[in-house]
C-alpha cells in the first residue's frame, strides 16, 4: 500500500455511550434492520478474541461435507460476513450478509450486547460469543489498531493501553462487552460462551462443546480435520482468509495472523504497567462472574 492509497484513519467517536469510529456507526441504521432468520448463528465477540478462528471452524463445521470447495474459493468474509462495518469502496458487511445464499448464514459482528439488531433475538437466533483475557486483547488490538486504518490513530503501546482501559477504542470497554454479553447468557440460553484460552489449550474439546450447542454431530475424521485446518499456521498461510486484499490493512507494518498465543502480554507489558492494570482490573470485574486467564 503506498502512502497515497493509505485511507484517512477516522477519529474515535462516542456513538450512543460506546466509543466507535464511522466505518462501523455509518451503515447503523441498516445494521439495526437487519433481518435475521431463525436459522442464522451470530458469532459475537469483542475484537481480537478469536472471531475469525471460530468463524473458520463453524463455517468448516456447517459445509466442509457438503461444499468441500467452499472454502478453496469463497473468502472467509462473504462466508461469514461482518455485519457492522460500511467503508468506503467495498461493499458493506450488510449487503454481505444479505447476499448469502447458503443456510445456515453466520454471521459475525462485535456490537455490544445492547447494539445487536432486535431480529437475531426476536428469531431466537444461536449465538456464539468467544472472549479473550483482556491483556492478550489489548495487545492484539494494539497492534491491529497500527495496520488497520479504519482504526482511529493508536499511539505507542503506554498510550493505547490506558486507552483501551478506558473504553477508548472502537466497540467501546472490554470489560463492559464481556460482562454484558455474560449477563445475557443468564436470560437468553441461545449463547454459547466460549474462551479463546480454551481453544488453545484443547481445540478438540471446544469444538466437541460447540457442536453440541450447535446440534451437530460429525465424525471424528471431520473434527480432526478442521483441528489440523484451523491451527494457526494454517490458517496464515490460507489466501481465502489472510485479508490481504483488504484496503484499510496494511500487514507490512503487523500480519492480521501475528502471534496466536495465550501469554503474548508479557512482551509488552512493563512490571508497572500490569500492576496498575491488574488493580484497575480488579475493580472493573468486582461484580463479575466471569473467569479469564492470562496463560495456559
Ligand atoms: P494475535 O494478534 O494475538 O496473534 P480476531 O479474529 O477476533 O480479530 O482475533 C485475532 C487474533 O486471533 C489474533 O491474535 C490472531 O493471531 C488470533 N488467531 C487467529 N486465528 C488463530 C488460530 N487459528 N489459532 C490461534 N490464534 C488465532
Amino acid at each position: 500500500m503506498s502512502q497515497l492509497e493509505k485511507p484517512q484513519r477516522p477519529p474515535l467517536i462516542d456513538f450512543h455511550g460506546v466509543c466507535f469510529s464511522r466505518y462501523f456507526t455509518d451503515n447503523w441504521n441498516n445494521v439495526q434492520n437487519f433481518k435475521a432468520r431463525p436459522d442464522d448463528i451470530l458469532i459475537a465477540t469483542y475484537p481480537k478474541s478469536g472471531t475469525t478462528w471460530v468463524s473458520f471452524i463453524i463455517d468448516l463445521l456447517y459445509f466442509d461435507q457438503t461444499c468441500p470447495e467452499r472454502h478453496l474459493t469463497v473468502p472467509l468474509i462473504q462466508r461469514v460476513p461482518f455485519l457492522d462495518i460500511a467503508v468506503p469502496s467495498q461493499p458493506s458487511g450488510k449487503d454481505l450478509a444479505d447476499q448469502v445464499r447458503t443456510a445456515p448464514r453466520l454471521i459475525k459482528s462485535h456490537l455490544p450486547v445492547q447494539f445487536v439488531p432486535k431480529s437475531f433475538w426476536e428469531n431466537n437466533c444461536k449465538i456464539v460469543y468467544v472472549a479473550r483475557n483482556a491483556k492478550d486483547c489489548a495487545v492484539s488490538y494494539y497492534h491491529f489498531a497500527r495496520m488497520d486504518y479504519a482504526q482511529p490513530e493508536p499511539g505507542d503501546w503506554a498510550t493505547y493501553l490506558n486507552s483501551f482501559k478506558n473504553g477508548k477504542v472502537v466497540y467501546g470497554s472490554w470489560y463492559d462487552h464481556v460482562n454484558n454479553w455474560g449477563k445475557r447468557k443468564q436470560t437468553y440460553p441461545k449463547i454459547h460462551y466460549m474462551f479463546y484460552e480454551n481453544l488453545i489449550e484443547d481445540s478438540s474439546r471446544e469444538i466437541l462443546r460447540l457442536c453440541d450447542f450447535l446440534g451437530l454431530s460429525p465424525s471424528t475424521e471431520e473434527i480432526d480435520k478442521i483441528k489440523a485446518a484451523a491451527m494457526f499456521d494454517n490458517m496464515k498461510q490460507d489466501k481465502m482468509i489472510s485479508f490481504f486484499t483488504t484496503k484499510t490493512m496494511d500487514q507490512r507494518l503487523s500480519p492480521f495472523f501475528r502471534k496466536g498465543k495465550v501469554g503474548d502480554w508479557k512482551n509488552h507489558f512493563t512490571v508497572a504497567q500490569n500492576e496498575e492494570f491488574d488493580e484497575d482490573y480488579k475493580q472493573k470485574m468486582k461484580d463479575s462472574s466471569l473467569a479469564f486467564r492470562t496463560e495456559v
